[in-house]
């Protein structure tokens, strides 16, 4: 554990089969699809360089696993000396993807990043904030409107007291972007969840079974956020992109 306690490894989670993008998905994984000029998977594996993690595990799966390797390499177009790359079988849930990093983790804190995620700004200041707590987790919220298509959390005096995963009434404003630090008992908490519904592994289940310990934080993230998983939040994000990238090319100019 390095001594300013700022977590060192990073997770980006790219499995899952994109099935909501059909049939973009079908010859393809949804984290190689471009938003504005770049593979999608660019941007998570881009925030968390930026954040100083230079150990980066990428869980992928479904038929185009390769191309991964293809696309990235060990990394060199972000400066990093290498990945480590993992594959999810099927489609069992976020948690179900994460449970495979737990020897990459070696017992240390560790952030996590959705492969379909991109935010406008860093992620450093969240970072501090974490390396403060003395354990726990902490997640990221964004105002949105349409809460209902995300995981949601219950707040009671500033304090969050559940999340729901896709609620048809949210209880907040919020949504849980896909933005997730964890202490290590991360993976013994995924040890012990059972399926949902939907036969997944839940990560609103992990953050849940913080709470009850009284041992999970948040952030309300500053500019903009976007998933990228549905035909318009990837056309909303491509967007987005865009023009972050017109109006910095203005200034430069
Ligand atoms: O984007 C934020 C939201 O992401 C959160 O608010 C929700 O709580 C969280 O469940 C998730 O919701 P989605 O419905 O967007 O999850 P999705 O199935 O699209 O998966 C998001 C990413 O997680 C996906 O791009 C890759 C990774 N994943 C997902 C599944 C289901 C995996 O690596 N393996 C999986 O089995």
């Amino acid at each position: 554990m390095p001594s300013d306690n700022l977590p060192r490894k990073g997770v980006v989670l790219a499995g899952g089969l994109g099935t909501r993008l059909r049939p973009l998905t079908k010859v393809t994984n949804k984290h190689l699809l471009p938003v504005y000029d770049r593979p999608m998977i660019y941007y998570p594996i881009q925030t968390l360089c930026d954040a100083g993690i230079r150990d980066i595990m990428l869980v992928t799966g479904g038929d185009s696993a390769g191309d991964f390797l293809r696309l990235l390499g060990n990394g060199a177009a972000f400066g990093l000396n290498d990945i480590s790359y993992t594959y999810q079988e099927g489609e069992g849930g976020i948690a179900d993807a994460l449970r495979l990093c737990e020897h990459f983790a070696e017992g240390e804190r560790i952030v996590v990043v959705l492969g379909d995620n991109i935010l406008q700004m860093g992620i450093t200041p969240y970072l501090r904030n974490f390396a403060r707590q003395a354990s726990g987790a902490r997640i990221l919220l964004k105002e949105v409107e349409d809460a209902e298509r995300f995981g949601v959390p219950e707040l009671e005096n500033d304090r969050i007291v559940r999340i729901e995963e896709k609620p048809a009434q949210p209880k907040s404003r919020y949504a849980v972007t896909g933005v997730y630090m964890f202490d290590r008992r991360v993976f013994d908490f995924i040890k012990k969840l059972t399926p949902s519904q939907r036969g997944e592994l839940e990560i609103a289940d992990v953050h849940n079974r913080y709470i009850a310990d009284g041992d999970l934080y948040y952030d309300v993230l500053q500019g903009w956020w976007s998933d990228a998983g549905t035909f318009e939040s990837l056309f909303r994000a491509t967007q987005l992109v865009a023009r972050a990238r017109r109006a910095s090319d203005t200034t430069s100019a």
